[in-house]
Formats: C-alpha cells, structure tokens, sequence
C-alpha cells in the first residue's frame, strides 16, 4: 500500500499522544487545593527578565516593586528574585523551550513576573524551539490565563478567562507531517481541564457579584472539542443558578466585541486557548494596545504574571529600548500583588498608574525619543504613589 511507512509512524505518533494525554488526566484527577500564601514566609516573586526590551521594562517594574513592597522585603514577608537565563540567545544553545536549570530557579519561587521572550517561528535564524510561555504554563500547570481590559468612557470591564494549556497549544509542536503534501495537528479537550477553567470564571462572577458570563467556542464547526467544552459549560452553570450566561461562536464574538450597542454588556469571558488568544489581542487594543495589557497565568501551586506583547527585538536593534513601556509589566505586577494577597498594595499601584496613564500623563511613552523613558515613567509612577494626594487624584476621576 502506498505510504505505509508513514502512515504507521502516524499511528505510533498518535497513540503516544494519546497515553500521554490519558495520563495527564489521571494527573489532573488527582489535583491538589490551591497554594495559601498567608503561610509561607516569605513568598518568593521571581522577576525574569526575558527577551528584546524585557529586561529593560522588567528593570523598572522591579524598581518599583522594591519601593512599594519596602517594609515586606525588610520584614522578610517578601523576597524579589532576579531568574536568569530565559533569553532567546540561550534557550537556542540549549535547544529547550526553557533550559532545565532555568526551570529549577522558576520552581524555587512561588510566583513570577516575567517580561516577553521572543518565539521563533520557522524560517527564523532560531532552532525551532518551543515558545517560552507555552512551556512555562504546561509545566507549571497554569492552567488559567486572566486578562482584563478596561476602558471606561465606553463602559467596557471585562475580565477574560481563557483556558491556558490545552486546546490547539496542548500539542501545538506535536503535530505530524505525515507526507510533504500532508500536515495534521490536534487540538485536546478534556473534561478536568474545561471544568476547572469554567468554575474558576463562575467563582470570579460570584465572588465579584458579577452576573454575565459569555462562553465563546466554535462548537458548530469543531464539534468534538468545542462542543465539549460548551457541554462542560453548561453543567456547571447549573451549579450558578443566579448567574447569567450566554455562548457565541467566536467568529461573531469578534465582532461583537467591537460593536458599540454590545460591548458594555459583556462582562466575563471563558473561551478554549487559541480563541481566548486572538479575543484578548482584540480587547486589548481596544484598551489602547496590547503593552496596555497586563495577563494573569494561574494554576493551583504557581502563578505567572506577564506582558502580553512580544519581545519588540527592532526597538533594540534601533536602540529605543530605553523608550519602551513598563505599563503592562506593571499592570501584571498588580495582579501579582492582589493574588498574594497584597491588595493594598495592588490598589495602590493601581490607582497610580490610572493617574499616570488615563488621567495626569505627566510623562507619556511614545516608544520613541518624542516620549519618556521607562526609567522617567518608573520614577513618575513612585512620585505618585507617594504622593499625597493620591487618593484625592484619584477621586475625582471616579
Ligand atoms: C499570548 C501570546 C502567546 C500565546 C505567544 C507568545 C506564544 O500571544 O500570551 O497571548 O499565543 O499564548
Ligand atoms: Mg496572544
């Protein structure tokens, strides 16, 4: 027969994907509870510089963690690590997604804070290695990817849950080229995996007393997956009776989201990987652009808090780094701060940063020589949290 050969290998290549995934289950069955960090002391926040204006804008993020957490690193309560190694330069030497040291460093923390690296994609001058955030949220199971965006004059908050490791990325560099002619992926939809992301965005909604929840799959083309992924959502609404939910495909979801009659009424989303990727682009820019955006990876034991920009390697090459935009780091390290249960501080850092870039703009980036740098956006921010009229700035904006 013709093409035997691969078609075999096809075969043994999709029943070891298949084991694996069977035992990832069994894995996932057998899920511990959520970390408490009021216990641990103290709680290690790993700063990982990454790629391009990573360490660059990662800099002036740590700047300002130092200032605002002070007294908790004095106290002992809080201790800011700096990761090396995750750069492009040596995830290429090691050919390895994230180098096994690396790894060990990450997993001595408890939560990190990590600027952009960059993804090769084929035809780059890098090996073919897998993207560092991929790896990253497989194996440390952050299993949640949480990214608001806000933008008030429109009456737009929405809080996206996206599922962060299965879907298309489970095996997204596993995938067969069975013949030249002939390329086959997998998406993978389990049961544990849909559920846990579902009932986290219910819990949010109803610890938030939010009562809108949007599911976004494309359960009508991709029944098997997706359709699990609706069914799933559909059983643990149940358990919500008070909360409100709807589903849109995803091809209508974006145009909705950008449809003034609709947009304030949504509220939370929940959407499989890759359609939960390409929403939050969209919602970001809404926002004011994706280095507007700050992202939440959260799985039981560690959590991840990112830029959901990419490397920006040509501001380096045309050195305008200095000129890159701490916000989204810093919109991260909010997050950061408010699941640790910092949440005055969070807030803190929060109603600054408002002031700074939705209202005063003392200091504006342009990511050119025409705007300020990170460091003066840096310092402007620390004036202003400590400035005494802080709550009084922020006042009368609300
Ligand atoms: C994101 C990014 C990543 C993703 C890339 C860099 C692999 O786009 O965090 O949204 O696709 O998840
Ligand atoms: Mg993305």
């Amino acid at each position: 027969m013709e093409n035997e050969k691969d078609i075999e290998d096809a075969k043994a290549h999709f029943e070891k994907l298949i084991k694996d995934q069977l035992e990832r289950i069994k894995h996932l069955k057998a899920e511990g509870d959520w970390i408490d960090y009021s216990h641990i002391k103290p709680i290690i926040i790993g700063i990982i510089g990454g790629d391009g204006i990573g360490p660059e804008i990662s800099k002036h993020t740590k700047s300002v963690l130092e200032f605002l957490l002070e007294e908790e690193m004095s106290k002992g309560k809080i201790e800011l690590r700096e990761i090396e190694g995750l750069t492009i330069e040596n995830r290429a030497k090691e050919k390895k997604a994230i180098p096994d040291d690396v790894l060990a460093e990450i997993k001595k923390c408890h939560v990190l804070l990590k600027g952009p690296t960059t993804t090769p994609r084929k035809g780059d001058k890098w090996p073919n290695i897998e993207s560092a955030n991929v790896a990253m949220r497989r194996k440390l199971d952050l299993f949640a990817n949480i990214r608001p965006v806000k933008v008030p004059e429109k009456n737009i908050d929405w809080v996206f849950f996206r599922e962060n490791t299965e879907g298309a990325y489970m095996l997204g560099s596993k995938g067969i080229k069975i013949t030249d002619d002939l390329s086959i992926d997998f998406k993978v939809i389990t049961t544990q995996g849909s559920e846990r992301i579902i009932r986290l965005a219910f819990e949010y909604a109803k610890r938030n007393t939010i009562n809108k929840i949007t599911v976004v799959t494309k359960a009508n083309v991709v029944k098997t997956t997706d359709g699990k992924f609706l069914e799933i959502a559909k059983k643990v609404a149940k358990d919500y009776p008070k909360i409100e939910w709807d589903d849109w495909y995803i091809d209508i979801m974006t145009a909705k989201l950008i449809d003034p009659s609709r947009q304030s009424q949504f509220r939370i989303f929940v959407a499989p990987n890759l359609y939960g990727d390409i929403i939050t682009d969209e919602a970001a820019q809404l926002q004011g652009g994706v280095g507007t955006a700050g992202s939440a990876n959260i799985g039981k034991k560690y959590a991840m808090f990112e830029a959901i920009h990419g490397s920006a390697p040509r501001m380096v090459e045309e050195g305008r780094a200095k000129y890159a935009d701490p916000s989204s780091m810093l919109r991260a390290s909010i997050m950061l701060l408010d699941h640790i249960g910092l949440k005055e501080k969070a807030f803190q850092l929060e109603r600054a940063l408002d002031i700074c870039t939705i209202y005063e703009k003392e200091v504006v980036l342009t990511g050119r020589s025409t705007g300020g740098t990170g460091e003066e956006f840096a310092k402007y921010i620390m004036k202003t949290v400590k400035n005494p009229d802080l709550e009084y700035k922020w006042k009368i904006h609300q």
